[in-house]
């Protein structure tokens, strides 16, 4: 073996003294992977140079005061891995791993920590700044959450042990298709009877969520700069869906009855019109009859698609369900959008498109080719909840319970701020809008709320573009339990009377 060179010894006594100086015997981390760690990143970060001899396995472990075999499996380890190169006679040497060397200083390493955040692409950075869903979705008062423990598990999961005793292997292979056959066939029933949708199983595409289904409508009928309506305050999820699909997504207000046709036709003409016609997001209104034939005609009349979300109208209180806008479309214009978060649990994450005849052939081939569809499994479970009744009598249950939570939560708006504060819920869904004067900041009481445990989200954040942003705060009650609203409810006007919102006393 060649005698080390003078530089060799003092890069030696370097990494010496470099692990000595990391190298922490009481570590929570094994002597193994410590001495992994320290030696390959820095041969990464170049303090190591490629050439430089490691001292013998022997003499490491002495230094260190460890186990020589450690250090040899540490050694043989790098040495499989492509940081060192090792010969009989030779020693062990530091390989050269490292990119092209282009002349000039290289940049410093960059140590991606939590502090430091990669540069990601323009729409990336949009989609970031403007994200809508909350950090914690279980708690009172967060809105769009369902009751999830009344759910009836043992149900489902006798219905799951039936398919997985015998699983089907075209239920657990790669799936080409819109969804399972048996699924989009009780659907299909259940559209028919209960939503007043006119469709065949074969217009049904089922998608792993709402959102997979809106980037799919906007992958297939957009271009890169279309116009998109979408309502005004609204859904934050269509917004960050469509835009960074490259849709210029155009707020239009709503009004008592809904979209504002009039208002849209004045921004241009548009590929794709959002609305959630049988309750509005988040303000409640119903789209009236006459809204709804000039929506139609109007999309008609410019090639226009309407998305019509009807992700909770099961859940109408002492009026029966509304049906669809889908129902009244008869030149197929209207793509039917529906959820099983509501209804079922949002952690299936399953939802389904019903989309024109015209539509449907793109449509099957789009979802298989951009999102390959799954969990054949669990529609398989699915479609036996629907056909054998449960799903039905489940939502039945729910609409009293979600119907008592709601009177509850009214009862005790009312015994804390009588009727000087305005309430959105067109008596349907999961939740209402409390709303707040002109002039308040409803994130700083939604904030406030928090550090008291209650979840709400403020109105003004559900309104994009420069129209003026009406104060409120959405309350969730369907997951929260009757005997439980009155006690949260009362942290919460706390909190708003705290705020000095500027009300009359009570008379
Ligand atoms: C208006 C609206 N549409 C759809 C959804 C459901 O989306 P997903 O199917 O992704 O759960 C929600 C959920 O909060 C919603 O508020």
């Amino acid at each position: 073996m060649a005698s080390p060179s003078s530089s060799q010894i003092a890069l030696q006594q370097m990494l010496a003294d470099l692990l000595l100086q990391h190298f922490r015997r009481d570590s929570a981390e094994s002597n193994t992977l410590q001495l992994y760690r320290l030696l390959r990143d820095s041969i990464l970060q170049e303090v190591l140079p490629p050439g430089l001899r490691l001292p013998s396995s022997r003499q490491l472990a002495q230094e260190l005061g460890i186990a020589r075999n450690t250090v040899i499996h540490v050694y043989e380890r790098l040495v499989v891995e492509g940081y060192l190169a090792a010969g009989v006679g030779r020693g062990t040497f530091v390989l050269d791993t490292g990119p092209e060397r282009l002349p000039g200083r290289e940049p410093a390493p960059v140590r991606h920590g939590a502090d430091s955040q990669a540069e990601i692409s323009q729409r990336g950075t949009q989609l970031v700044a403007q994200a809508g869903a909350g950090a914690k979705q279980w708690g009172a008062f967060m809105p769009g959450v369902p009751e999830v423990r009344t759910f009836p598990s043992r149900t489902w999961m006798r219905l799951h042990n039936r398919q997985w005793r015998k699983p089907q292997p075209d239920l657990l292979t790669y799936s080409v298709g819109p969804g399972l056959p048996a699924l989009r066939s009780a659907l299909a029933d259940y559209l028919r009877s209960s939503r007043g949708v006119i469709c065949t199983p074969e217009q049904i595409i089922v998608t792993n969520g709402s959102h997979a289904a809106l980037q799919l409508i906007a992958l297939l009928l957009g271009d890169v700069g279309d116009t998109a309506w979408v309502e005004n305050p609204g859904y934050w999820g269509v917004h960050s869906v469509w835009r960074s699909s490259g849709l210029d997504t155009q707020p239009v207000a709503v009004d008592g009855d809904g979209l504002q046709v009039e208002e849209g036709a004045r921004l241009g003409v548009p590929k794709l019109i959002y609305v959630s016609p049988s309750h509005q997001y988040p303000l409640g209104a119903v789209m009236s009859l006459a809204r709804r034939r000039r929506l139609l005609a109007y999309a008609r009349r410019h090639n226009s698609w309407i998305v019509e979300d009807d992700y909770d109208s099961e859940f109408r209180y002492g009026r029966p369900p509304l049906p669809s806008l889908q129902g009244l479309d008869s030149h197929g214009r209207v793509i039917y959008l529906a959820t099983f978060s509501k209804v079922i649990y949002p952690g299936l994450r399953l939802a389904y498109m019903v989309v024109p005849e015209s539509l449907v052939a793109s449509f099957q081939t789009g979802l298989s080719e951009m999102f390959r569809g799954g969990q054949y499994l669990t529609q398989a479970v699915l479609a036996d909840f629907i056909a054998e009744g449960h799903f039905v009598s489940h939502i039945r249950r729910m609409r009293h319970l979600y119907a008592l939570r709601r009177e509850t939560l009214l009862a005790a708006i009312t015994a804390h701020f009588g009727e000087r504060l305005p309430i959105h819920d067109g008596a349907a869904g999961l939740h209402l809008v409390l709303g707040l004067p002109d002039g308040c900041d409803d994130h700083a009481i939604a904030e406030a709320a928090l550090q008291q445990g209650i979840l709400t989200r403020p109105l003004s954040a559900y309104y994009r573009g420069e129209a003026p942003a009406q104060q409120g705060l959405l309350l969730g009650y369907a997951h929260v339990h009757e005997q439980d609203i009155a006690g949260h409810f009362a942290t919460l006007a706390a909190v708003i009377k705290a705020a000095g919102i500027g009300l009359a006393p009570l008379p």
